[in-house]
């Protein structure tokens, strides 16, 4: 007798099985499957999600598409992800100070997406600096240093590149699996022992609101941790940008501040609370407090401002404490009251139409370009009172 219903164990009866992402994925990278075909798959990822088993898969698959850093020095290795946001300088900080700390940073990071800055543009305000290192290089420099904050090799994860590519033009970047199998893919392939990621919620952010940040969040973790990894996650607010400073040079300055000890403090305390998440994940200390102390001891002593100086000028950088910015003019409030909000998506946009992000990809950045914050949300403001200054070519001055 026929079956008058088929019930399946898996989600919707569509999950598809290891071998058929595995199919996909290495039809991507060898040309045999399609791109209107890995599109119209990404798109049904985008619109009916994955399992956390797809999602394994897909992520074991594209990490496999490509090779992985060997590892020559003998010292734990950690790295820091975060999901992106306004003013968001923490990875120029974290890597030398985490390498004071005798464990190895290989940070393996990106260029700015949509409105979010890239740490490799940041880096590149130093005139010279190379993001381009080559395997070789990398161990070479962190059996040296400690750290190198570099692009990813044209071996790692290639699949990742390919479909990245197709996402952006198809809309179908804001998928979780896709997400968490993109980054997941390249961090992993840095072999870690450990690895943090500042899931970022709010206006400045990839996920605007606290749940998505949160469903994100617990998507990377599953995933590392299935992979063997130690993936702790903090999730932070981005309703305003970290820090004072967004923009290239801008925020390469306020980090090199934060190294010397100064600068904003909500900067500094992400920073440490990362750094202590994972010298607890590696053993280093029982308890964040006390790691976070080791931590701020390094900033205290110079010795991160000088690892960080000696990793400029080992990838080829001319290092500044300040690096030059464009003439500043300042907004200024139309009213008084209390600063309420901000739309980070907006601010991003200022930067980028300053000329400090990318309209379209291999379009040149302005370092010199950006804004600083000259208040925080619930500030009382006054009538005239300068909001923010803005660092642009033709500065003139603005009313909010
Ligand atoms: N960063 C990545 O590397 N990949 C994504 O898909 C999103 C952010």
């Amino acid at each position: 007798m026929l079956p008058v219903a088929v019930i399946s164990k898996k989600r919707d009866g569509l999950e598809l099985s290891e071998a058929e992402i595995r199919f996909m994925i290495d039809g991507l990278v060898d040309g045999s499957v399609p791109d209107y075909q890995i599109s119209a798959w990404a798109m049904a990822v985008l619109l009916k999600g994955m399992s956390d088993m797809e999602t394994a898969c897909l992520t074991d698959a594209m990490l496999e598409s490509g090779g992985r850093l060997a590892r020559a020095s003998e010292r734990l290795r950690v790295d820091k992800h975060s999901t992106g946001g306004l003013g968001d300088k923490v990875s120029l900080i974290l890597a030398p100070l985490l390498a004071c700390c005798e464990v190895d940073v290989p940070m393996l990071s990106g260029r700015g997406l949509g409105i979010t800055g890239g740490t490799l543009d940041k880096l590149e305000a130093y005139c010279g600096y190379r993001c381009d290192l080559t395997p070789p290089e990398i161990d070479l420099q962190l059996q040296r240093l400690g750290c190198v904050i570099t692009g990813t090799t044209p071996d790692i994860a290639p699949a990742d590149k390919k479909l990245y590519l197709l996402r952006d033009v198809t809309g179908t970047v804001p998928s979780i699996p896709l997400i968490t199998a993109s980054i997941m893919s390249k961090k992993l392939a840095a072999t870690l022992d450990a690895l943090v990621l500042d899931v970022k919620f709010g206006s400045g952010a990839f996920m605007q609101d606290l749940e998505s940040a949160r469903r994100l969040a617990g998507s990377l973790k599953g995933t590392g941790e299935r992979m063997g990894v130690d993936t702790r996650v903090i999730l932070s607010d981005m309703n305003q940008p970290l820090g004072r400073m967004v923009g290239n040079a801008c925020e390469a300055n306020e980090a090199v501040q934060i190294l010397q000890g100064q600068g904003p403090s909500d900067v500094r305390q992400l920073t440490l609370a990362l750094g202590a998440e994972l010298l607890v994940a590696v053993g280093r200390y029982q308890r964040t407090l006390l790691a976070e102390s080791a931590l701020a001891e390094m900033i205290d002593s110079g010795a991160a401002l000088r690892r960080y100086q000696a990793m400029i000028e080992m990838q080829g950088g001319e290092y500044k404490d300040q690096l030059p910015l464009a003439a500043s003019s300042v907004l200024t409030s139309s009213s008084d009251g209390w600063l309420a909000g901000l739309d980070g998506q907006l601010m991003g946009q200022a930067v980028i139409q300053l000329g400090g992000g990318r309209r379209k990809l291999g379009d040149r950045i302005d370092p010199s370009v950006g804004l600083e914050m000259l208040v925080r949300i619930g500030d009382r403001i006054e009538r005239q009172q300068p909001l923010v200054k803005i660092f642009a070519s033709n500065a003139t001055s603005r009313q909010a």
